[in-house]
């Protein structure tokens, strides 16, 4: 009988022990949800922001990020992501630089199961299912709210009589928001026919790039001719600003100015008078998204697309609005 005690006691043991450390395991190290995030570059203040609120949200909802920089590259775009997949991570998330490109590389995510959440810039594929949803600025809408605002300034404000000459500084060749804030700005100035796109170049989004573009239409005949800049972001808005003073004329008076984005830097351009207008695209997408990955691994439906309310800030309402700005 002892015997028979004993070999019972021993089983009890060598089996609890095993269910014991099981059940102390997932209550105490609960499987922490990894998102892989390739992010485009770091071209503008805008994007500066938009890292650091993705980065901030994640360390908040503790989920774990493995964040990596594409420096403006397609090809870095699709090798982050297919290094994710390698990686068996939970969820992927990307910021497009371009358009089109994407869907052998997201047909392998959908094959391999694992959801992908389009951030800030949306993509043209095949088959819509290959990504679960998008999450961004209506850059249409943007464009549209630049164009009225334009309007509304020349003609109400200033009485502007005669064509209205604009020089738009297109963002990176192909992305989303090039495309889209081009198309809306053009929906609304084409029921204007005074007001006139007379030349169109990409700064890339980047204030660098925005002053060279600037700096060789002011050395032609069209120094003359600009009445009205038209920047797809505030940072090619700087960049043309200093080439514009550079050449001897006064931004926000000889030529006007509304560019997109509305980060500071916009905000102290317009209380120095030379900038005339910024339309909102906020940044801040990080909660958003963090929001939606554990919506989406907790089984939850989320929305296709996610779109946050935006603002136009015409420069008399810089001063009071600047101290409350975030980015
Ligand atoms: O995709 C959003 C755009 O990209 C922002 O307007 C611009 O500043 C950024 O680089």
């Amino acid at each position: 009988m002892k015997k028979f005690i004993a070999i019972i006691m021993v089983f009890a043991l060598l089996f609890s022990i095993p269910l014991f450390a099981f059940s102390s395991k997932s209550t105490s190290t609960k499987k922490k949800i990894v998102l892989g995030f390739a992010q485009i570059g770091a071209e503008s203040e805008w994007r500066t922001a938009n890292t650091k609120s993705i980065k901030e949200a994640a360390a908040k909802e503790g989920i774990i990020l493995k964040f990596v920089d594409c420096q403006q590259k397609q090809e870095n775009q699709i090798k982050a992501i297919r290094s994710f997949i390698a990686q068996r991570v939970d969820v992927i998330a990307f910021s497009p630089v371009v358009e089109t490109g994407w869907d052998t590389v997201l047909k392998e995510a959908k094959d391999a199961g694992i959801p992908v959440i389009l951030v800030d810039r949306t993509v043209k594929v095949s088959d819509p299912n290959l990504y679960v949803c998008w999450i961004g600025d209506d850059f249409v809408e943007e464009g549209r709210k630049a164009a009225r605002w334009l309007v509304d300034y020349m003609t109400n404000k200033l009485k502007w009589k005669g064509t209205v000459n604009i020089a738009e500084l297109v963002g990176t060749v192909g992305s989303a928001p090039a495309n889209d804030r081009a198309k809306g700005f053009r929906d609304v100035i084409k029921k204007y026919p005074n007001f006139k796109i007379i030349v169109s170049q990409s700064g890339d989004f980047t204030r660098a790039k925005g002053k060279e573009v600037m700096e060789a239409w002011l050395k032609t005949d069209l120094k003359k001719k600009i009445n009205v800049l038209f920047a797809h972001n505030d940072d090619m808005a700087l960049g043309a600003i200093q080439a514009i003073e550079e050449a001897g004329l006064r931004p926000g008076k000889d030529i006007i100015i509304v560019s997109i984005d509305a980060v500071k830097g916009a905000f102290e351009a317009m209380i120095a008078g030379k900038l005339n207008c910024t339309v909102e695209c906020t940044p801040l997408l990080g909660p958003l998204l963090m929001k939606t990955v554990k919506d989406l691994m907790s089984g939850k439906k989320v929305p296709r697309k996610i779109c946050p309310n935006e603002g136009v800030f015409p420069a008399e309402v810089a001063k009071k609005v600047l101290p409350t700005r975030q980015y």
